[in-house]
């Protein structure tokens, strides 16, 4: 069975008169998600920092990449198989940390990372998400590769709490996202004046957490404004510096990867300071309006410290088609964020399971296309940029 096959079942499906419940292009999703949700949700998933334009520029540059097939090379056999992090994997693609999913369909964390399981595809869990922790390990099972998102919390025993919990439910890489020590200016949630974390949705790995609840005066039960308030003065730290990674590193023992670098010094700095890996990333255009788009940071990147760190991305995929450009840029797998939520609103675990196949179907059929068995074989002389025809 290779990742391609899907295409066979849904048309061997279609003998019988079935067609699938979601559309294939997954770009189509966004709009049909908008359609399903209150105005609230839909703007908070697709919204972005600004006017939006860091999310369009994530776009623009991936698809001003144009892959450059190559003929005749023997592509029956394919495996998409990689190692990321230690960990083997059969797809160069992990579900990035999205928080707060219970705002898009009730079955929310759980059913998002069974179905990642399901198909062996690592889940990062948020920091923020609206299931806590243990109970997402236990949804995904024994063998489900998790990683955990840290949204580095001003309070060290917090953070601590976190990082001994996340080991202990059986996290095995940790992601510390660095782009967010300050919510940016969201013009359609302060339109509607809609954040869900005030009416304590996205807080249940902090309201679950004895360190967390060791500050409160009285239970979260009890007086949940006071604990909304609580969370909302210790979710971030605009403070934190590269010396304090050395916290991280004495407290996690497994691979620490940055998430949100942009800039090839600050990746040379997360290997100086003992990482493992960065997400080159600009949280799918939600933090600053105006930066640079995610894929044209890759590059730079990836020649600082690919021979050093694990280098991954996220923000702006959609198809399989930008799957194989950011490996061509130079990354060694990719995270999906929205692609995934909208999968989630519009059909819950099995939404994400489509999202899931057609990404890897497509991304199967576009390395074979192109003259690709393995994604290993990818390089930058693969796009047009790089080789102009
Ligand atoms: C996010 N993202 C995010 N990142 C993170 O580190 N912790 C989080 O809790 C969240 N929450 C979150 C919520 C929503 C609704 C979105 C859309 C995104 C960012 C996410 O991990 C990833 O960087 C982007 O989603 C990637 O861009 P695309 O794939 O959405 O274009």
């Amino acid at each position: 069975m290779s990742w391609a096959d899907f295409q066979y079942e849904i048309y061997l499906n279609g003998l019988t008169g079935a067609v699938p419940r979601l559309p294939t292009d997954l770009t189509r999703l966004e709009e049909l998600a908008a359609a399903r949700l209150g105005p609230g949700p839909v703007g908070y998933v697709a919204g972005s920092a600004g006017d939006g334009s860091t999310a369009r520029a994530n776009r623009a540059a991936l698809d001003r990449r144009r892959i450059v097939p190559r003929m005749l090379r023997d592509v029956r056999e394919r495996d998409l198989s990689v190692e990321l992090l230690g960990r083997p994997l059969p797809a160069p693609v992990a579900l990035a940390p999205v928080g707060v999913l219970s705002i898009l369909h009730p079955d929310a964390e759980p059913a998002a990372a069974r179905s990642a399981a399901a198909r062996g595809i690592p889940y990062i869990l948020s920091s923020a998400s609206s299931t806590p922790m243990e109970q997402v390990a236990e949804a995904m099972g024994e063998e489900g590769e998790r990683w955990f998102q840290l949204y580095w919390p001003k309070d060290v025993e917090v953070a601590r709490s976190f990082l001994r919990r996340a080991e202990a439910a059986g996290y095995t890489a940790l992601f510390v996202t660095l782009d967010t020590p300050l919510l940016s200016w969201r013009p359609r949630d302060l339109d509607q004046a809609y954040l869900p974390f005030l009416h304590g949705v996205g807080t249940a790995n902090y309201f679950s957490d004895p360190a967390f609840r060791a500050g409160l005066a009285k239970p979260v039960e009890e007086d949940p404004n006071a604990a909304v308030m609580h969370f909302v003065s210790m979710f971030a730290d605009p403070g934190k510096t590269w010396p304090d990674l050395a916290f991280l590193r004495e407290n996690w023992d497994g691979p620490i990867v940055l998430k949100g670098v942009l800039h090839p010094d600050d990746a040379r700095a997360a290997a100086d300071a003992g990482m493992d890996g960065v997400v080159v990333s600009n949280h799918g255009g939600r933090q600053v309006a105006g930066a640079i788009a995610a894929a044209d940071a890759l590059p730079a990147v990836a020649d600082a410290v690919g021979d050093r760190l694990t280098v991954l991305f996220d923000s702006g995929i959609r198809t399989g088609a930008d799957v194989a450009k950011a490996l061509a840029l130079g990354a060694s797998g990719v995270l999906v964020g929205r692609p995934y939520a909208y999968g989630l609103a519009l059909d819950g675990g099995p939404g994400v399971d489509h999202v899931i196949r057609c990404l890897l179907a497509e991304l199967d059929l576009t390395l074979a296309l192109s003259g690709h068995a393995s994604p290993n074989t990818l390089s930058r002389a693969d796009l047009s940029e790089s080789a102009p025809l």
